[in-house]
C-alpha cells in the first residue's frame, strides 16, 4: 500500500523531504520531482533529480497529476496559484505549504471547496493549529510576533524602504520592528516568510483576527514565533524557536518534517492526533 507523491518545488524542503521520506520508503514513495528550476532547459521529461540510487525523473503538471496520488507544494504561493487549481481539478491531491497564497478568497475556494481533489494545509513552521482550530468562532483576536535574523527577511521582491529599514539593522546591531498590520499585507510584502500568519487566519476561520509584527533581529540565529490567542473559551499562548533549514535561511527546518509527518498522516501512518 502506501502512497506516491510528486514534489512541487525541489529547494530547500522539497529535498529535505525527499531525504526523510527515504526512511518511510513503504509508506510514502517520491515518484517524481516538478520545479521551475529542473524544468528549466529540459528536454522533454528526461531529466532527473535526487541524490545518487534515489533519482526520480522531473515531471510536467499532466504526468505529476498521473503519477502522485498526493503533490507535496513546497515551492512558492506562485506556485500554488499557478498550479494548485490544475490539481485539484484533476481529481488530485495536495498538501500545501505556501499558505500565504490562500489569502486570496478565490484561489481559497477553489483549492478548499470546489474538489475533486482534497487540498491539506500543512502545520508547516508552527504549532498550536489544531487549539486555534478547535477554538474558532470563540476567538476574539491573534497576535502574531515573528523575529527573524535580517538575512531570513531580504528577499529579491521586497521594497526598497523594506530592504533599507531591514539592512539597516545589520548596521546599527539593534532589533527593529519592520512591520506591523494584516496577513494580506505581510504575504503581500514577505509572500515566502510569513507563512505562519496565514496558516493562524486559516486555523482561525478569519485572515482579519491575526495582527501580524515582524521584527529584523541581527542577534537572532533562531527564528521565533510569539503566539497569542484571546477569546472567549479561552487565552493561548504559544512560543516556537526554530533552527533555520541549513540550505534556506528564510525556512525553518521544522517545515520539511511537518510535511513528512503529513504525509505520514495521509498514508494511514499513526499516532493521529484530531
Ligand atoms: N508553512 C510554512 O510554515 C512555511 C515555512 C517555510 C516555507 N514555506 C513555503 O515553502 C516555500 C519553499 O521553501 P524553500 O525553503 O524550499 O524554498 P527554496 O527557494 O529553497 O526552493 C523553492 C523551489 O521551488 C521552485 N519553484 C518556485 N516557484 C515555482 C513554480 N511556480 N513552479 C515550479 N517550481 C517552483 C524553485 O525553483 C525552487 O527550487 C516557500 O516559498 C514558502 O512559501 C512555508
Amino acid at each position: 500500500m502506501g502512497i506516491d507523491v510528486v514534489l512541487l518545488g525541489y529547494g530547500a524542503i522539497g529535498q529535505a523531504v525527499h531525504r526523510m521520506l527515504a526512511s518511510h520508503a513503504d509508506d510514502v514513495r517520491v515518484a517524481g520531482v516538478l520545479d521551475r528550476a529542473a524544468l528549466e532547459g529540459a528536454a522533454g521529461e528526461a531529466r532527473v533529480a535526487g541524490p545518487a540510487g534515489r533519482q526520480v525523473p522531473v515531471v510536467n503538471l499532466g504526468t505529476a497529476t498521473e503519477l502522485a496520488d498526493v503533490i507535496v507544494e513546497c515551492a512558492s504561493p506562485a506556485a500554488v496559484r499557478t498550479h494548485g487549481p490544475g490539481i485539484i481539478g484533476a481529481g488530485t491531491d495536495m498538501l500545501v505549504a505556501s499558505l500565504g497564497a490562500l489569502v486570496d478568497d478565490r484561489l481559497r475556494s477553489t483549492l478548499l471547496e470546489r474538489g475533486p481533489g482534497c487540498c491539506h494545509l500543512s502545520t508547516g513552521a508552527i504549532g498550536g493549529l489544531d487549539l486555534v482550530r478547535a477554538s474558532a468562532g470563540t476567538i476574539e483576536g491573534i497576535r502574531l510576533g515573528t523575529r527573524k535574523p535580517p538575512a531570513a527577511l531580504l528577499h529579491p521582491g521586497l521594497t526598497a524602504a523594506l530592504r533599507a529599514a531591514i539592512s539597516q539593522t545589520d548596521a546599527t546591531g539593534r532589533p527593529r520592528q519592520v512591520f506591523g498590520g494584516s496577513v494580506a499585507d505581510a504575504v503581500r510584502l514577505f509572500p515566502s516568510n510569513i507563512n505562519v500568519a496565514a496558516a493562524l487566519g486559516l486555523a482561525a476561520g478569519d485572515m482579519d483576527l491575526v495582527h501580524v509584527e515582524i521584527i529584523a533581529d541581527p542577534g537572532a540565529t533562531l527564528t521565533r514565533h510569539a503566539i497569542e490567542v484571546r477569546g472567549s473559551g479561552g487565552n493561548y499562548g504559544f512560543s516556537i524557536e526554530n533552527f533555520p533549514d541549513p540550505a534556506n535561511p528564510a525556512t525553518s527546518a521544522l517545515t520539511a518534517r511537518s510535511m513528512v509527518s503529513g504525509l505520514l498522516r495521509l498514508a494511514g501512518r499513526g499516532p493521529h492526533f484530531i
